[in-house]
Formats: structure tokens, C-alpha cells, sequence
């Protein structure tokens, strides 16, 4: 089966997929956690792998960056190969001093200026949430993980945080007015495709999620370096996976 960006043949994807924004990093979580990872999709550089995971089917495949590009993978993942979960691996920049750089963010909910979810049900503003058994695990998954992290560093390593999210059209849009009454409002990262994948899943009767790196701070002129980027990702990943495990 073709679709407009998926070259897969039926059943190349398994019924959970990780979802990054970066192709590279769909080749290198493939290279990293999968067993058996075998390459299903490559239409525009965006690579599509499906392998094992502790025994449990699983497949990667990139979101590109922004809402219209992750809702047309989402929507051609769930509607035409299958796919019944997918969640976001990506990162975010942090909004309250208390979320720190490299800590991560499970995002039960996104809050969005993009006019997209608008035109779904006429006069409504749809909720952008998370899958609720999804945040639960992933959460749990964080838990067991910052517990065994903590003995190991003191507990001065990175946290997890869940709660809302703003996803964003506008990366360089300068508004400290606007992500200052974002964080008053219990708001704890800026990314760019979670409401896209939410909205997505709830039209196409699938369930999803968000795990979320922090890379940068919005409000304090922090950022990881591109290298750091990549190392710093890993724990969210694996939460991610494991929050899709039996
Ligand atoms: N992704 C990572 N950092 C971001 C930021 N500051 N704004 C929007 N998306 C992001």
C-alpha cells in the first residue's frame, strides 16, 4: 500500500509507533532500542522502521516539524497501516523556572494557537488530551526510572513533570506577555506538534501522547547544545517505549 507519504506494504507498521520530529533520530532510536529493526518507509527522507522492543512489536517513524506535518503522518498511520498508538519523543522548551533543562514533560493536555483543530467541529474548540492509560504509564515508567536515577545521583538528576503543554505555529515569535499568562496558567513547556497528534488521534479513533525533552528555556536564555540534544533524549525515549509495553 502507498498513501501520499507512507511507501509501507500492509502490516510493515506495527500497531504502536514512536514518533519523533527529526528523521535522524527515528534512525537512531531504531538503531538503539529496536530488535530486528527492519526499514518499511523512506518517502521524502522520512524513514520508517519496524522492529521489537523487550519482545513487544514497535515502529519509528518522524514527524517533521509543526502540526500540518505530524497530523498527515498521524492520520495516514491510524487511518490506512493500522496503527493504534503513537507518542510523541521530541523536545520542548521549558516555561516555569521549576522545569529544568534536560527534565521531562508528559503532556496530559496542549493548549494551541493554530487555527487547524478549529476547523474540525464548527464553533468548537475541541480539548487537545493526551490518551489518559498512555500519560498513566508513561508517568509510572518516569517514576520507576527517576527512583533507580535518584539513588544513583542523589536526586539531583533530571525530573519529570506532567501537565499541559502550548503547541505552537511560530518557533522565533517573540511574546514574553504571552508565555508569562501560558505559565500562570499551569502551562509547563512550548513545543510544536502535540495538539496536531491529539486532535489527530481523537478524529481517527486512536490514542496518543507526548514525551517531551526540554532542550531550551523560554523565559531564562538556556538551551542544550546540539550534541547534548541527542545524548540528553535517550531517558525519554525509553519512557516512551515503555509506557506502550503489555
Ligand atoms: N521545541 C524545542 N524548544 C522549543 C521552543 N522554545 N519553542 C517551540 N518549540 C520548541
Amino acid at each position: 500500500m502507498v498513501t501520499a507519504h507512507i511507501a509501507a506494504a500492509p502490516g510493515d507498521f506495527a500497531p504502536d509507533v514512536l514518533m519523533p520530529g527529526d528523521p535522524r533520530r527515528a534512525r537512531r532510536i531504531a538503531e538503539t532500542i529496536l530488535q530486528d529493526a527492519r526499514l518499511v518507509t523512506d518517502v521524502r527522507g522520512i524513514e520508517g522502521f519496524t522492529g521489537t522492543y523487550r519482545g513487544a512489536p514497535l515502529s519509528v517513524l518522524a514527524s517533521g516539524m509543526g502540526m500540518p506535518s505530524v497530523t498527515i503522518y498521524a492520520t495516514e498511520l491510524f487511518r490506512f497501516y493500522g496503527v493504534r498508538r503513537i507518542v510523541r519523543v521530541g523536545t520542548a522548551g521549558a516555561l516555569p523556572a521549576s522545569v529544568g533543562l534536560r527534565d521531562v514533560v508528559v503532556a496530559t493536555a496542549a493548549h494551541t494557537d493554530s487555527a487547524m483543530g478549529s476547523s474540525r467541529v464548527d464553533g468548537v474548540h475541541l480539548s487537545h488530551a493526551a490518551s489518559f492509560g498512555l500519560a498513566a504509564a508513561a508517568a509510572r515508567a518516569a517514576q520507576a526510572g527517576a527512583d533507580a536515577g535518584a539513588r544513583a545521583d542523589g536526586g539531583t538528576g533530571p525530573r519529570t513533570h506532567v501537565g499541559p503543554v502550548f503547541t505552537t505555529d511560530h518557533f522565533y515569535l517573540e511574546r514574553p506577555a504571552l508565555f508569562e499568562r501560558l505559565e500562570a496558567h499551569g502551562t509547563l513547556a512550548v513545543e510544536m506538534e502535540a495538539a496536531g497528534l491529539y486532535a489527530t488521534a481523537a478524529a481517527e479513533g486512536g490514542q496518543a501522547l507526548a514525551v517531551l525533552t526540554v532542550s531550551d528555556h523560554v523565559r531564562h536564555a538556556q538551551a542544550l547544545t546540539p550534541a547534548e540534544r541527542e545524548t540528553d533524549f535517550d531517558r525519554a525515549v525509553t519512557i516512551a517505549a515503555t509506557s506502550l509495553l503489555p
